[in-house]
């Protein structure tokens, strides 16, 4: 279904290192956790994970240390079909994430950046083919570095997807023209002040992201309650797939990617956020970031 797509990814790479526990600490509280695992991550390693399980061809452009784990993170982007001709492996540290996982799925997850806060935007802009599809960008790289691959594509008509993870105040005024800015309700809060917790709040949302970054489409992803698809006159709601949660971990990972693949297939922004929504719903049933991202005919079953 995606075959023919070429996909590049800027981002981030990271060890993930798991603890799962039936709550969260409190301040000051030493908890026995229920078991660990140790996982490949990084939201643009993840990203580029998803597009190449769904079939798509896919480059990912980032930056790991010549350390074990960096080593470990590229060796498995190419087991799993993903071109790493754009990943440098000069930094000083490979990044890495400490995630908690509460008896209800949920995580909260802690980033140290490393070698990915060192991916300049020459290091990044210099690897992006112009005849790539599609480029996706994330938050957990240089601001610079975003703004300057989304000018890229944006300069060569790229079709482009601003995942806008993990949740901080970034200059969304200074990467216009975007296709679909999408983040999720805290990275929503972070980026406008506005929780989107109800219709109302969702539309100002989406109104003050379409008016900073003049982007196509404003698609906030709103967890247990699916997403909501902005078109600049539109307000749509989508329901999300029902699912026995366990690890919500990448969730939007995997609905950022399918729902890229799938707009570009079709270029119908609805189902494109169908599409992703049912990635997420399969992404939150199992453990883990990358091993729990989707192939094309698994979404295709899901009705
Ligand atoms: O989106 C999930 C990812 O966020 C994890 O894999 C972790 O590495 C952090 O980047």
């Amino acid at each position: 279904m995606y075959k023919n797509i070429r996909t590049t990814v800027v981002g981030s790479i990271n060890a993930d290192m798991l603890f799962h526990a039936q709550r969260v600490p409190e301040c000051g509280e030493n908890l026995l956790g229920t078991h660990y695992s140790s996982a490949n991550g990084g939201k643009g390693a993840n990203q580029a994970i998803a597009l190449s399980r769904l079939g798509a061809h896919t480059k990912m452009i980032g930056k790991v240390a010549d350390d074990e784990n960096g080593r470990r993170l590229i060796e498995n982007l190419k087991k799993n079909n993903v071109d790493t001709s754009g990943v440098y492996s000069d930094g000083t540290q490979t990044g890495l994430a400490a995630i908690i996982i509460d008896g209800e799925g949920r995580n909260r997850i802690i980033v140290y950046e490393g070698a990915n806060a060192e991916l300049t935007s020459e290091d990044a802009v210099s690897k992006i083919d112009s005849d790539t599809d599609i480029l996706l960008v994330q938050f957990e790289i240089p601001q610079q570095t975003v703004i300057d691959s989304v000018k890229k594509a944006v300069d060569n008509k790229i079709m482009s997807v601003i995942d806008c993870g993990p949740a901080k105040a970034f200059e969304t005024e200074k990467m216009q023209g975007a296709t679909v800015i999408t983040p999720n309700e805290s990275e929503t809060y972070a980026l406008t002040g506005i929780y989107p917790e109800n219709k109302d709040n969702i539309l100002k949302a989406s109104e003050i992201l379409k008016s900073r970054s003049l982007a196509q489409f404003v698609v906030l992803k709103l967890g247990a309650n699916g997403c909501s698809v902005f078109d600049g006159k539109e307000l749509t709601l989508l329901s999300p797939y029902p699912a026995r949660v366990l690890d919500t971990t990448a969730a939007g990972d995997s609905f950022t990617a399918a729902m890229a693949l799938e707009f570009y297939r079709t270029g119908d922004i609805l189902k494109a956020c169908d599409m992703g929504n049912k990635a997420g719903s399969i992404a939150v049933s199992r453990v883990g970031a990358q091993s729990s991202m989707p192939t094309a005919e698994e979404l295709l079953k899901l009705k």
